[in-house]
């Protein structure tokens, strides 16, 4: 390094402009893994074909390296509210500002990751794409946006970019000058098993942590996953794999009137219709591109209608079940042609609420059950959610679950043990936070733990009161404030614990704290965003704006985090 910092020549590379022929460039902008898995899939793929080809983690990559790329492919997820993930936020914001470069000669494609049952629907693909084109560069082939079932469509957008960037890049690939890659940022902790091939836990505890009168059932649950050398981290959420209720899969054949038995063909593979429908594919939630197969299936205009009609679409998908669609719109098809029309079943994630440090080889859930009574012609009927139904309803203990970890290194600890943290966490949301004090507990950790919980009633929704009592008492707990809404005629929410302690939670920020929220996305985590503004805007004398600056900034330092959902 001596040398060749005495030689500023050495460090231009000349070849790389000698070369015409370029080279690609794939960045990722992923908050939960699965853009970085595809990331890393095309570098793979690029790289044995020959292609000059380096894979980047957004959070890590010089803007100024633009002027100098010829061929980029971004894939990039989006945060549920249309929000880029906190690793490309900054890229993400760079390309819309004053200070971004033309970029005429640079040529590109986008893959975005979203779901599409949330309003801004791969929303941050969709700017990457725009700025871009508005910088002037050109795309390689058109930005491909992918629903949760993202596989199949990731998997030719590669194929068809590849294709294209060989044609220019092959041919001259000795020429050009590798340039580092940020494979540390990749190089993890990888298990034997992962979403494609699951490990079989046990469930050894199932209990019902809310009391009787509670409007609301929540349980924990508690994994053995001996044998498998899993290991996890706190923030670290656990996929699960639901097997569907079979009393719903009966219900969809009847009213199709299909045969159980009958042999179909399911992501390639040959299972009967009943395998399929419990194991294979998506029988509870609703996609658009579900609803339109199933508008030209039924023939119904009254469904296509729906199609056009965005607020009432989202309606419905978020209220309705695929039972209800099927009922209500009537078709006639064959076993297969039900199952073509289906979307792939795809795991659930949920936050764990252990640490390794704690359980060592197992693993806790807090699970909330989705459920409620649809109104239908034939009177009122329970729908479940499908794998908060499987795992409360229909698991008991010694039952078996198939299990993956979902990597998050964007809800983390401090690395530093002196660093204070505050952590909001209203109902199933304080999951994380569980791991996250025996954790701290564990590392006998100097800094200062936060809780902010909020639930329904004292009485009945109190999650781990026990737990937190006895890490107050013990010194875990530094603060511990609880907001239970329906105690009283007002509502009391965790922002308006915040914002009674705004004083303090500014001078724990000040003082370097990081600032952690999980649960409620839509509402309670822009109510609480909202109170931070208010917050840091009064007791730091800042402007709206520069109070959002100064919140900002902490994202991207990796001091606020959030996991909502
Ligand atoms: P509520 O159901 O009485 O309205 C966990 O679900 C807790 O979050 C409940 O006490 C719930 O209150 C509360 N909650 C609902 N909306 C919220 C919001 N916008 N911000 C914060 N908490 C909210």
């Amino acid at each position: 390094l001596a040398a060749k910092s005495e030689n500023p020549a050495n460090q231009v590379m000349p070849q790389t402009s000698a070369s015409p022929a370029g080279k690609l460039t794939i960045l990722f902008g992923s908050q939960t893994g699965n853009a970085k898995a595809v990331a890393q899939q095309v570098h793979a793929e690029a790289e044995s074909q020959g292609i000059n080809a380096s894979l980047v983690n957004m959070a890590d990559y010089k803007p100024k390296s633009l002027k100098s790329e010829t061929h980029i492919l971004i894939v990039t997820s989006t945060n549920g509210e249309g929000e880029a993930p906190d690793d490309a936020m900054a890229l993400h914001e760079f390309l819309d500002s004053k200070r971004a470069p033309k970029l005429d000669s640079l040529q590109y494609s986008v893959l975005a990751l979203g779901d599409s049952s949330y309003e801004y629907f791969c929303q941050t693909g969709k700017d990457f794409d725009e700025r871009l084109a508005k910088l002037g560069a050109k795309r390689i082939s058109d930005r491909i946006d992918c629903d949760v079932d993202y596989v199949a469509q990731a998997k030719a957008w590669q194929e068809e970019n590849l294709k294209l960037v060989a044609e220019t890049l092959v041919a001259n690939t000795a020429e050009v000058v590798q340039l580092p890659v940020g494979n540390a940022a990749i190089a993890e902790n990888v298990s034997a098993y992962n979403k494609e091939n699951p490990f079989l836990a046990t469930i050894v505890a199932n209990q019902k942590i809310t009391g009787r009168d509670s409007n609301k059932v929540v349980q924990h649950i508690e994994i053995d996953l001996e044998g498998s050398e899993i290991s996890y981290q706190p923030g670290d959420a656990l996929g699960i794999w639901p097997v569907n209720d079979q009393a719903l899969v009966a219900a969809i054949t009847n009213a199709l009137n299909l045969d159980l038995t009958e042999l179909v063909t399911a992501n390639g593979e040959e299972v009967s219709l009943q395998l399929a429908l419990q194991e294979k594919l998506e029988v509870t939630g609703l996609s658009k591109v579900v609803i339109t197969k199933w508008a030209e299936l039924a023939n119904n205009q009254t469904l296509t209608d729906l199609l056009t009609d965005a607020d009432n679409l989202r309606d419905f998908i978020n209220n309705k079940q695929l039972i209800d669609l099927i009922t209500t719109y009537p078709a006639t098809l064959s076993a297969q042609t039900l199952v073509d029309s289906l979307a792939a079943l795809t795991p659930r994630l949920y936050s764990i609420a252990s640490s390794q440090e704690e359980v060592e080889e197992e693993v806790h859930l807090t699970v909330g059950l989705v459920d409620y009574v649809e109104q239908t012609s034939e009177g009122d009927v329970r729908r479940l959610g499908s794998a908060s139904g499987f795992l409360i309803e229909r698991l008991q203990e010694d039952d078996q679950v198939k299990v993956f970890i979902e990597h998050n290194n964007n809800f983390r600890l401090p690395e530093d043990t002196e660093t204070s943290i505050i952590m909001v966490g209203p109902g199933t949301g304080v999951a994380p936070f569980r791991a996250f004090l025996q954790q701290r507990e564990a590392q006998d950790a100097n800094g200062g733990n936060w809780l902010v919980f909020g639930d329904q009633t004292f009485t009945q929704d109190f999650l781990y009161q026990v737990e937190w009592q006895s890490y107050l008492k013990s010194g875990v707990l530094s603060r511990l404030d609880v907001a239970f809404s329906r105690d009283q005629a007002e509502k009391v929410y965790v922002q308006h614990k915040l914002k009674a302690n705004g004083k303090e939670v500014f001078a724990w920020l000040e003082n370097g704290a990081h600032f952690y929220i999980c649960g409620d996305m839509s509402r309670m985590a822009k109510d609480v965003h909202q109170t931070l503004v208010e917050i840091v805007s009064e007791h730091g004398n800042k402007t709206a704006a520069q109070a959002e600056d100064y919140l900002k900034q902490l994202r991207i330092n990796k001091r606020y985090q959030k996991d909502v959902y």
